[in-house]
């Protein structure tokens, strides 16, 4: 009997707080759910038994947390991990108080097909797995003591669904929202700048307010532009709004003197909040970003930022985390723009679904030009089970939600509709081009509609021929962009898809020229027993191109406003061009454990104005090789490359070259290059040949986080000899054991084809490397972090958390 309280009050929280006094209430609504694969329908009731489920809290994924296996084959595309079925629970008391609100529970997304009851009634179905929505729970609740329950039944079970990794489950933050009875919808506040200049930016606002009252209303609306530093710097009230039926919608206008302008160097962010009163009482508060900013899309000249010419130097990014999987996590969204930044990306590209609103956030904040994209297909398929059966009943819906959720980000520049869609080939890609792009208008007209499209002749692609699209995006077939303008002559481009180009982080095959792949020849006759595939930029998709390639044709293409590379990432899933054991992409710029390929050194070299200079490969060969050495540079006229003190040349690029080469006859040693600009030397880096693996290095990204369960360190392990020399082809296992107030969330080695588990306490380097995720508990201390090997000396690495 005890025991059995106990378990009670571990699950049936009251929802925590909640203050009357508020008028809205947005609560955290992600702990102590209970979780099971057990498909008991039963589940929906509040006298079931779910004692004997797993607790845990929310964002969770429950694919990542699975074995990669032959048995998950149909799946291999998706990453090989297991799908299916699984249910979630979670009890919780309603305080008294609560009673005259009206109460929303909002999900951000559920891979896939999620159904949800509240004590038993049954609220809704929602197939696509990337949507957000909302649930009104108030007629079902009860108040006091009596106890609540929400079920939520995710099926993935249908495969395969996907042409990457999902992830499965409730993968994105789940709320509660309480209101008045009068409040601001969801998504109900919309912000735009019609003008903008440097003296003044007009800034119009429409408020849609639900009223369940079922009586006229009168309210006052205040909506007011806070700066960065919190001041208020405009506000504007109007008074005596009715509100006739369920809903009424209300514009005000308001001026920004001498805006600041958001831009990708200073992101600068004001924020509306708008304030409902009645009789004198506030009765609701709600909050958007606003980024004042102009933009011009040109047939001739490209993109360009509040009236500077600008490249779009971006990247694609599908959803997963790596090692966290889909599991939403702030600081591991972070970490990849960080690192994308840094290399001098200024964009990403959401392929090929609405990605998770903090995302969104992030990219406002740190200043990336977006292209939103709402679809992989339409109605006719690319998977056997795909979104494409919901396509009829739900793509009006998923459409208009996307819009609405997402429109008030400034980083946010295009909507796409479509990937590569099928529907391109026929006339029924005329209709519902039109059909999309008319929705997407109605909700935002400031900004442009484009489809990434493959069909570059312009007779045989109907979603151009449907005239509804302001810009085209095509991806690859960069042979074709000379072209463009003659072809489809007045339209606007991007290269929403470029390279496809394939490589394994530390792995170089020599030499280096006839191992000009296409991943065809490599499908045919599998180089290498390993998986693993060249890291000098010269194996690609047989549809795509070497980086340097792609970005040469983009380049020299002032018409096309930039390009979208595929991928900043590697992701889970589509391991081409390698059959199972290899599990995920190899066509990232960064591997999945988000450690830089070489080549991110060629885009940092071409995308940034900071001095680069980055030699490749390792110096750890059989004597008298002949080595292919290349460098990256730039900021500098030429490059002087020393083995052991001796020079072997120096080498100047020419035009439309993206790097420098020797043929180095290999001896053990130092190699050293040298970067000058007008005779000054610039950069040196050396690599030296690494002596045996002798001990482990740990360094963490961050090494003070935050107390607050979510906040993450990413622990890079390092093999390096007794001089401190990286190891290049190391691959110990490597153990790791964790003390004090963190855990650790996953581990990762970059290799596309290692079949060890993300959650796991140990990880086999790979070509030197491998990581740990650590992740901070709520109370403030020390995370003690120990890495070992056999036969090396170990490290150990200590994390302060901080509230
Ligand atoms: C593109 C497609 C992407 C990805 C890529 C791989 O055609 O749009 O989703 O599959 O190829 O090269």
């Amino acid at each position: 009997m005890k025991k059995f309280f106990y378990i009670l009050l571990l699950i049936v929280v009251t929802v925590e707080g909640f203050a009357q006094q508020k008028s809205r209430e947005t609560i955290d609504f992600n702990k102590s759910w209970k979780f099971s694969f057990e498909n008991n329908e039963k589940a929906i009731t509040n006298q079931f038994n779910d004692t004997h489920w797993r607790t845990l809290n929310l964002p969770h994924d429950w694919s990542i947390e699975g074995q990669f296996s032959a048995e998950h084959l149909s799946t291999t595309q998706g990453g090989a991990l297991p799908t299916g079925l699984a249910w979630y629970r979670k009890s919780f008391l309603m305080p008294s108080t609560a009673q005259h609100k009206i109460i929303w529970i909002t999900f951000d997304g559920v891979y896939r097909n999620s159904e949800v009851w509240i004590n038993g009634h049954y609220l809704g179905k929602r197939p696509n797995g990337y949507a957000s929505f909302r649930y009104e729970l108030t007629k079902y609740l009860k108040f006091g003591k009596e106890k609540n329950v929400i079920a939520v039944k995710v099926d993935n079970s249908e495969q395969p669904n996907s042409r990457w990794y999902t992830g499965s489950g409730i993968y994105r933050n789940v709320r509660m929202i309480m209101t008045a009875p009068i409040a601001i919808d969801q998504w109900g506040v919309f912000a735009t700048t019609p003008k903008v200049n440097a003296e003044e930016a007009e800034v119009s606002i429409e408020v849609n307010l639900l009223n369940k009252t079922n009586k006229t209303q009168s309210v006052t609306i205040t909506s007011s532009i806070i700066d960065a530093d919190g001041k208020t710097i405009a506000s504007k009230t109007s008074k005596n709004i009715s509100i006739k039926d369920s809903t009424g919608k209300h514009f005000q206008q308001l001026k920004i003197i001498k805006p600041k302008l958001w831009s990708i160097t200073n992101p600068y962010l004001y924020k509306i909040v708008t304030k409902v009163y009645q009789n004198n009482q506030e009765i609701d508060v709600y909050e958007i970003p606003l980024g004042v900013r102009f933009f011009n899309f040109d047939s001739a000249k490209g993109f360009s930022l509040n009236g500077k010419p600008t490249k779009i130097q971006g990247v694609c990014m599908h959803h997963d985390l790596g090692a966290l999987g889909a599991a939403v996590n702030v600081r591991a969204m972070e970490r990849q723009l960080e690192l994308l930044k840094v290399m001098g990306c200024n964009g990403i590209r959401t392929a090929h679904n609405p990605p998770v609103p903090e995302f969104l956030d992030l990219c406002d904040k740190m200043g990336f030009i977006v292209m939103d994209e709402a679809f992989d297909m339409w109605k006719k398929r690319k998977s056997k089970k795909d979104y494409s059966a919901d396509w009829n009943a739900w793509h009006q819906k998923d459409l208009e939600d996307f819009i609405k959720r997402d429109r008030n980000h400034p980083a946010i520049f295009m909507w796409s509709i479509g990937n590569e869609i099928r529907e391109q080939f026929d006339s029924t890609g005329i209709t519902i081009t039109r059909e999309l792009a008319v929705i997407v208008k109605k909700l935002d007209s400031t900004r442009i509609v484009t489809s990434a499209l493959t069909e570059n002749e312009p007779v045989k692609n109907f979603i151009f021929q449907s005239g509804a699209l302001d810009l085209l995006g095509f991806n690859y077939k960069h042979e074709g962009y000379p072209d463009f303008p003659k072809n489809f002559p007045n339209q606007k481009f991007i290269a929403s898809e470029t390279a496809s180009a394939l490589e394994s982080r530390g792995r170089y095959e020599m030499p280096q020229e006839k191992i000009e792949l296409s991943s065809r020849d490599v499908k045919t006759q599998p180089r290498n027993a390993d998986w693993t595939l060249s890291a000098y930029d010269n194996v690609a998709a047989y549809w795509g191109t070497t980086h340097e390639e792609a970005w040469e044709a983009v380049k020299n293409a002032p018409f096309i406003a930039g390009t979208y590379v595929w991928t900043g990432f590697d992701y889970l899933g589509e391991p081409h061009p390698y059959p199972w054991p290899a599990r995920s992409a190899y066509f990232g710029i960064i591997d999945l454990a988000g450690f830089p390929k070489d080549v991110y050194y060629m885009y940092q070299s071409e995308w940034t104005d900071k001095p680069v200079l980055h030699l490749l490969p390792h110096w750890n060969w059989e004597k008298g090789k002949t080595v292919d050495v290349w460098a990256y540079y730039s900021q500098a006229d030429e490059v002087e490359l020393f083995l052991n003190d001796k020079s072997l040349g120096i080498k100047r690029k020419g035009t439309d070259e993206f790097h420098v080469k020797w043929s180095v006859n290999y001896e053990a040693g130092t190699l050293k290059a040298v970067s000058r600009k007008a005779g000054k030397i610039i950069l040196t880096q050396e690599i030296k040949t690494a002596g045996k693996a002798f001990k482990i290095k740990a360094t963490a990204d961050h090494q003070l986080i935050k107390a607050d369960g979510k906040d993450l360190s990413f622990v890079k392990i390092s093999i390096v000899d007794e001089n401190g020399n990286l190891v290049p082809e190391a691959n110990h296992l490597v153990n790791f054991s964790i003390e004090g107030e963190g855990v650790i969330v996953g581990v990762d080695n970059g290799y596309q084809a290692s079949l060890e588990p993300f959650k796991a306490n140990y990880r086999r380097a790979f070509n030197g490397l491998c990581l740990a995720i650590v992740q901070a508990s709520e109370t403030t201390g020390k995370i003690v972090l120990k890495a070992s090997a056999e036969g090396l000396q170990s490290d150990t690495i200590i994390i302060e958390t901080k509230k």
